[in-house]
């Protein structure tokens, strides 16, 4: 089904994020029929392109970033035609009065900005977006992260947009909401009957959250450096999870009754600062190692620097003091240079409340449900069953696997393809709320404080390792192990 038409302006258009992941997340829309004919897509930077060169970049971005199978040319001309291209720049008033004109063709549209620039740029950018008077009732506008350092920079940025743009207005994306296992936590817990009624203390033991990278920091060390593991992945991506995992069902699968129960979960982190950051928390950077068979450098390597502060892996034990969860912890680790890429939510449940066989039929394992994202999109629920055959009672755990490439026949889109039509739909149910944000940074700011104030053990993990063998110290003190390790 086909969005409205819309005029999408994307500020940053000739930057990373726009060649890598937005052109052809509309590319492929535009290939699935869903981009109306007279949609337009309108990339401005400073730099002074013309038209014609800025096709150019949109082709080398579609050639670099999408698969074979997908490039057609007929469908790539038609893609081309539809972008446009417009240099100007937040600090001065050049560039915005052509800007103005091209969009006023298109007035009675929806008009997304989408700012893929760094978030120093978002208070002028918007003030010029107000003094040109661009902004119309259908107008919304798109924010990438980082959103801040730390929950009084988020609300400067907040704060800032807000002047120009109300928060209806306002789609906070975190591309991690868009991923489809991450949609599915949500179908699975709420639309059927089995989940839910056991989602809670009394029958989960403990949950792990792992988003593993085997990357390492590549050439954005700059901006890395400045955040590290924490403000990169967590305080975003991971926290989200978690959020999904452990809230109430909302009364509706709507904006604002999902962000109210997420915001909840944000409150009832219990707080971890100095008294106790050292036993709820590591952090760690890689150190030379190999990954997949290949040598790699050391942090300190990439950056090109002799020393520095920065966490590429960061592992914490959090627990959520509410009702449901009380006494449950929740482990969550990322990290850069890890093994392999993956990244699950593991739940593991307790074990059976009375066995009723003999030692001859072995172990009960407990049941566990693992939600993967990536690399293959699926899950899986470990049961235990007899094994087959003749030879009596004997249990053994296996796994009920779907993976939706197999099930489906499909690969899955790109977790910006469906969030850029929900912005274009004016969807925020999958965007974060400004409150939520703020909440998620008061729940790392005391973190960063302590580690700051304790000068808390940086440790280190050669690359291609699971991290240091701190954060399988965090796990075990608990008497639980992490599940990739295992394996
Ligand atoms: C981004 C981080 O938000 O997410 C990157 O800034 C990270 O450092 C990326 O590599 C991971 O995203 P994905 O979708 O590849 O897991």
């Amino acid at each position: 089904i086909q969005v409205s038409p819309f005029d999408l302006v994307v500020f940053g258009g000739t930057g990373d994020l726009a060649a890598r992941k937005l052109l052809p997340a509309l590319y492929h829309r535009d290939l699935a029929g869903q981009i109306p004919d007279d949609a337009r897509i309108i990339g401005v930077s400073r730099r002074p392109l013309s038209r014609e060169h800025y096709s150019t970049f949109v082709r080398e971005s579609l050639d670099q970033f999408v698969k074979a199978a997908d490039k057609n040319p007929a469908a790539i001309d038609r893609f081309v035609a539809r972008t446009d291209y417009q240099p100007a720049d937040a600090g001065s008033d050049e560039g915005w009065s052509e800007l103005a004109a091209l969009l006023a063709a298109g007035a009675e549209r929806v008009r997304a900005f989408y700012f893929a620039v760094s978030p120093d740029l978002f208070a002028p950018i918007s003030q010029r977006i107000r003094q040109f008077g661009l902004v119309t009732p259908q107008s919304r506008v798109v924010l990438e992260k980082p959103l801040g350092k730390n929950e009084e920079s988020a609300r400067a940025v907040n704060d800032a947009v807000a002047e120009v743009f109300n928060e209806s207005q306002v789609f906070r994306i975190d591309h991690y909401l868009g991923k489809e296992t991450v949609q599915n936590l949500m179908a699975l817990r709420f639309a059927n009957r089995l989940f839910e009624p056991v989602w809670n203390s009394t029958h989960i033991d403990h949950v792990q959250i792992t988003v593993a990278e085997d990357i390492g920091v590549g050439d954005r060390g700059g901006y890395y450096d400045t955040s590290g593991a924490m403000r990169d992945m967590l305080q975003n991506h991971i926290m989200q999870l978690l959020c999904l995992t452990a809230m109430e069902p909302p009364d509706a699968f709507e904006a604002d009754a999902v962000r109210d129960e997420k915001l909840k979960v944000l409150k009832a982190l219990k707080r971890i600062d100095d008294r106790n950051a050292e036993q709820m928390t590591v952090r760690a950077q890689y150190r030379a190692g190999s990954v997949g068979g290949k040598s790699a450098a050391g942090y300190l390597e990439d950056l090109g620097q002799d020393q520095s502060k920065t966490e590429t892996f960061v592992a914490i034990r959090a627990e959520i003091a509410n009702w449901r969860w009380a006494g449950v912890p929740f482990f969550l680790r990322t990290g850069k240079r890890l093994a392999r890429r993956t990244s699950e939510i593991v739940v593991n449940f307790r074990p059976i409340s009375h066995n009723i066989f003999d030692q001859t039929a072995g172990h009960v394992s407990q049941n566990r449900l693992i939600l993967r994202l990536q690399p293959d999109e699926g899950v899986t629920l470990e049961v235990t069953i007899k094994d087959p055959g003749p030879g009596g009672m004997r249990l053994r755990s296996i796994p009920l696997d779907m993976s939706f490439a197999e099930t489906f026949g499909v690969s899955n889109p790109d977790a910006y393809e469906r969030l850029l039509m929900d912005v274009i739909r004016g969807n925020q149910t999958l965007f974060m709320r400004a409150d939520e944000v703020a909440a998620a940074w008061q729940w790392v700011d005391p973190i960063h404080a302590a580690w700051a104030h304790n000068d808390q053990r940086m440790h280190t993990y050669p690359a291609g390792s699971w991290g240091p063998s701190a954060s399988v110290a965090l796990i075990e003190r608990d008497g639980r192990s992490w599940f990739e390790d295992a394996e």
